[in-house]
């Protein structure tokens, strides 16, 4: 099955976008963090704190899996560190088409101030250093996973779900 697959860094929009992409063309949101937390009935801040970070990678992974034999075409949104394994930079690519939500460090930080539920951005730096830090260490992964990449900053949801619909059919 051919779903979309959103990923991108903390912030970028894949859950907000992905539900706009849903209703444009009529298939099922979904997302992997709400599926493993619903599963797993705890929160991943719970998850980090009382299994560490690994367990929840796993658990990352065997979703990806569990989404292979899934019959009705999905967008799926995928936690920002997920892209990280390439294991699972391969599952996506089995699962479908790859699209890459890209944001400037200034965007990401004005929409992630003050989060508290993302145990990666409670790290004791800045939220700056923090999100370079990780988009230096995740960047190139995510343009590795990805079949096509929209930027979003300063554009309205309508336009960047326009824009993803038209980078894939010209796929
Ligand atoms: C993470 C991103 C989160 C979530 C977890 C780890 C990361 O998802 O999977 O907190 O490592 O970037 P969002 O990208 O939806 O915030």
């Amino acid at each position: 099955m051919e779903h979309i697959i959103l990923i991108g860094f903390m912030g970028s929009g894949k859950t907000t976008i992905g539900k706009r992409l849903a209703k444009a063309t009529g298939w099922t949101f979904t997302d992997t963090d709400e599926r493993i937390e619903k599963a797993q009935g705890t929160s991943i801040s719970a998850m980090f704190a009382e299994r560490g970070e690994q367990y929840f990678r796993d658990l990352e992974t065997d979703m990806l899996k569990t989404l292979q034999s899934e019959e009705e075409p999905l967008v799926i949104s995928v936690g920002g560190g997920l892209p990280v394994r390439a294991e699972n930079r391969k599952l996506m690519r089995e699962l479908g088409k790859v699209v890459y939500l890209t944001a400037d460090v200034e965007t990401l930080m004005h929409r992630l101030r003050g989060d508290r539920t993302r145990p990666m951005l409670q790290s004791g730096v800045s939220l700056k250093d923090r999100i370079e830090e990780l988009m230096a260490a995740r960047g190139a992964l995510y343009e590795d996973a990805a079949d096509v990449k929209v930027a979003t900053d300063g554009k309205s949801r309508e336009t960047i779900v326009n824009e993803i619909l038209d980078a894939l059919r010209s796929q």
